[in-house]
């Protein structure tokens, strides 16, 4: 069974990693719009996985005896200034992902909770994953300059 403080965390959690989702899909259709295909691909792909993160969260909420609560979705931001803007915000989202995973795992060492530590565990590794990507995706976009036709290729690796 989960405690009070534990559920709340997991349900604002769960809420956070919709958003994420929302996020990229937002993010996909952006790049859709400016004629990126390849990186609106990348986008979709992660929408996806948000997705995946956020069932993980409720599977878990319910094999718990918990109670999920569904929040109100945020409305994302629909518009950036260029992609190297798009993966810097990207950058930004998923390093308050990692300080929101963070503050969940203290709270289950807090509240003694050891199965919750061992099902953070894969998360903690999954943001260290997501920020070493989207960094080396901002380099090789400030390397380039990602304009005109490193741009074109850019889109396609990321496709
Ligand atoms: Fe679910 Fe990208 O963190």
């Amino acid at each position: 069974m989960l405690t009070q403080n534990l559920q709340e965390a997991y349900n604002k959690q769960l809420n956070k990693e919709f958003f994420s989702s929302y996020l990229y899909l937002s993010m996909a259709a952006f790049c859709e719009h400016i004629g990126l295909p390849g990186a609106a691909n990348w986008m979709r792909v992660q929408a996806e996985e948000e997705n995946f993160h956020a069932m993980k969260f409720f599977t878990y909420i319910n094999e718990r005896g918990g109670r999920i609560e569904l929040d109100a979705i945020e409305k994302p931001q629909n518009e950036w200034k260029n992609l190297l803007d798009i993966f810097e915000c990207v950058l930004k989202h998923e390093q308050y992902i990692t300080k929101s995973i963070n503050d969940l795992m203290n709270l289950a060492m807090d509240e003694r909770d050891h199965a919750s530590v061992q099902f953070l565990s894969w998360f903690i590794n999954e943001q260290v994953e997501e920020e070493a990507t989207v960094s080396d995706i901002i380099n090789k976009l400030k390397i380039t300059g990602a304009d005109g036709q490193a741009l074109f290729m850019i889109d396609q690796i990321l496709a």
